[in-house]
């Protein structure tokens, strides 16, 4: 069977390289995919219509898309209607990450743990809410803001800032509602699962690394290191986020008929064992995918298609007890501006060292590799505990340079072994 990736990230780059180990595939196809995935086949089309034509005329067997926004634009709904296999939720479900209001009503609909809030469309009233509920308080944009919609605002006028720039058109269309929340304090872990609507099945857990600087300080980014398992989520807050997230949360999609076959993800914060949802996304995380399929022993081709055709609990997944971590290599500048097209070297040492090099922000250029973006690659290794990736990580990534390249030291640092 060939498969198509949607997407061109270092997330559809793990996804790639976790298909193309599947005995079932023969031909992985990337739209648009990125410079490491030279190996598998373009197809970059311009509407969802053209890029199911191309899955046509391919025989492609199955759609897996990386990004929310295709997702949220209805790519699910189009290649369904069309008869083709997609894994996603369809558009009225995605709304789950490219509105915030919805999914904390959701939530609220449902009993899913998560921070007391309310939506406003209007500055005047959500300003005299911040100053009822005082500081620290979080300000979050309702729709999708490429990352930058939110605001975990320390003071009052900081949540005014935040709340006046949303209104004021700064992200756009996104910000036309406001949803304003208490600040949870606690450990946040990120929680992936699969489900076919019916059956919920998650992957490992991971942690990522959200500040650009080292000891979480700093801007946030998209996301600078990841680690699997995430140490916060012991067995018993497993068996919390099971019990009052992700089965309340199918139960909702049930009740509310929204045939969600795919990817759910639970960012959640746990204080006390307890976990509260802090977002959901409708897709695979991006560093975390980076640091949780090279665990992965099994194939994910039958799990995807499982979750697709609704068959989930045919499937389980084995996974390597090893740790893994991942560093995302950055432009010197990301999160704020930075160079682009510089020249990149040292993967195959980096690859020899024991590293998996993930490509990002990357293209080919006149036969050189070269940056093309803030998060340019990640690496992952694997040990049999987080202090022994590190090292091998971090052996690998030293191997890697390009003008000003930054990347955080200290990504799955300070955990028992
Ligand atoms: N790492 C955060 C995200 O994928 O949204």
């Amino acid at each position: 069977m060939d498969v198509l990736v949607v997407g061109e990230g270092g997330r559809e780059h793990a996804l790639v390289w976790k298909l193309q180990q599947s005995p079932q595939v023969e031909n992985v196809y990337c739209a648009p995919g990125n410079a490491g995935m030279e190996e598998v086949i373009t197809v970059s089309r311009d509407s969802y219509h053209e890029l199911a034509d191309a899955v046509e005329e391919n025989k492609i067997g199955l759609t897996v898309v990386g990004p929310e926004a295709p997702l949220c634009e209805g790519i699910v709904d189009v290649f369904r209607e069309r008869g083709l296999k997609i894994v996603g939720p369809p558009q009225q479900a995605a709304k789950l990450e490219g509105s915030k209001v919805y999914a904390k009503d959701f939530m609220r609909r449902h009993g899913i743990p998560t921070s007391d809030y309310q939506a406003f469309d209007s500055s005047e009233a959500a300003v005299e809410y911040i100053h009822n509920e005082g500081a620290p308080i979080v300000v979050k944009a309702d729709g999708l803001a490429a990352g930058k919609g939110v605001t975990v605002a320390q003071t009052e006028e900081d949540a005014v800032e935040a709340v006046e720039q949303c209104f004021g058109g700064a992200f756009g269309e996104a910000g036309k509602q406001v949803v304003l929340e208490k600040c949870l304090q606690g450990t946040e872990a990120s929680i992936v699962a699969l489900t076919d609507g019916k059956t919920i099945l998650p992957l490992a857990s991971s942690q990522d690394y959200k500040r650009v600087g080292e000891g979480d300080t700093g801007a946030n980014t998209g996301g600078m290191g990841a680690i699997s398992p995430a140490p916060v989520v012991t067995p018993e807050v497993w068996e919390d986020v099971d019990r009052r997230i992700l089965q309340p949360f199918l139960r909702g999609c049930q009740e509310e008929n929204l045939d969600y076959r795919g990817i759910i993800y639970a960012g959640i914060i746990v204080q006390n064992g307890e976990a509260n949802v802090l977002e959901f996304n409708v897709r695979f995380g991006d560093p975390e995918t980076q640091a949780v399929l090279p665990r992965l022993e099994d194939d994910l081709v039958p799990a995807l298609m499982a979750a697709e055709e609704q068959r989930l609990s045919e499937i389980s997944l084995a996974w390597k007890k090893d740790a893994a971590v991942c560093v995302v290599l950055a432009s010197g500048g990301y999160p704020g501006k930075y160079e682009k097209g510089l020249e990149i070297r040292g993967v195959d040492q980096a690859v020899s060292k024991g590293g998996i090099v993930f490509h990002a922000g990357t293209k080919s250029s006149e036969g050189r590799l070269v940056t093309a973006g803030g998060r340019v690659m990640a690496v992952t290794a694997l040990g049999s505990n987080y202090d022994e990736a590190r090292k091998k990580v971090y052996d690998a990534a030293e191997c890697i340079s390009w003008k000003d390249m930054y990347y955080r030291r200290d990504i799955g640092k300070g955990f028992q072994p």
